[in-house]
């Protein structure tokens, strides 16, 4: 396989070595490499699709996570989210969030997470919850995984920063508050937390949805499929085309996955490309 220029770029930002055939040799007239022909590149393999991440609590916590939607008091499930929240707009969005009691998460957190970017993105990142520097700053993805998060959204000419507002997406997260000691989010906490969520996309109408890591994949997607095996296909939330990813945090500590998180990223681009087409 042959990288573009810009591919390569991308998987440089991505901090994945790539394997570059060698340059010609040049060959003196006796054959030898001649006196100037620059050394043999050091051969770095790309990694193999063999592994599989460890999806292995997830059948668990989406059995939970059905009982809590069907069996939640307060009226908010899934299938029929607050028709308060489905009203509001942004300020009542933000408001409604910040002074959220719903579960036990406001407790514990130092502030609410709401979102960040560009209110019209036509990307939409969705992750899992923020963790400790999030609940400090009150922004998704500031820690060490939204570094690695920029670097990949740089890598595919995107960015969160408001300077260049065409490429500028929107993230945010399907919990707004922390969980402590950034434990894993309860089914409850999700389902309670969900209805926000879903009001950022339908007011954002982006066109493409990616959505990084177990718990926002199978939250959204309402699936209890591992990652693995949800990837390379695209799937729908409130009628977006929805590309689904590893978390960041889990690329940190699985480097070798990168690659495949890039193939995901490809995939992004070109369905937002055929949307684009079509609009
Ligand atoms: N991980 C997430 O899923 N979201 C954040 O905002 C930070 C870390």
């Amino acid at each position: 396989m042959t990288w573009s220029t810009h591919q390569q770029d991308m998987l440089r930002e991505m901090g994945i070595r790539l394997w570059l055939p060698p340059p010609a040799v040049q060959r003196g007239p006796d054959g030898a490499p001649a006196a100037n022909a620059p050394p043999a590149q050091k051969i770095q393999s790309v990694p193999t699709l063999s592994a599989q991440p460890n999806d292995l609590a997830s059948a668990a916590f989406n059995r939970s996570l059905e009982t809590a939607l069907v069996g939640q008091a307060s009226g908010v499930t899934a299938d029929k989210p607050s028709l308060l929240t489905d009203q509001m707009d942004w300020d009542d969005l933000g408001a409604a969030v910040s002074s959220c009691r719903a579960c036990g998460l406001c407790e514990s957190r130092r502030q609410t997470v709401f979102g960040v970017g560009n209110r019209q993105a036509r990307w939409m990142l969705i992750g899992e919850a923020p963790g400790e520097q999030e609940d400090r700053e009150g922004e998704p993805f500031v820690g060490k995984a939204g570094q690695l998060l920029d670097n990949m959204l740089r890598a595919a000419k995107l960015t969160r920063s408001d300077a260049e507002p065409k490429q500028q997406v929107y993230i945010a997260n399907v919990l707004k508050c922390r969980p402590p000691q950034n434990r894993n989010p309860l089914p409850e906490e999700v389902a309670r937390c969900e209805p926000f969520l879903r009001r950022q996309v339908a007011l954002v109408q982006p066109d493409l949805i990616l959505a990084m890591g177990r718990f926002a994949v199978q939250s959204l997607l309402g699936s209890q499929e591992p990652i693995g095996r949800l990837r390379g296909r695209v799937h729908e939330y409130l009628g977006v085309p929805v590309v689904v990813t590893y978390h960041p945090a889990y690329l940190l500590r699985n480097p070798l996955d990168k690659s495949r998180s890039w193939e995901d990223l490809c995939l992004a681009h070109e369905v937002w490309a055929r949307r684009k087409g079509m609009a």
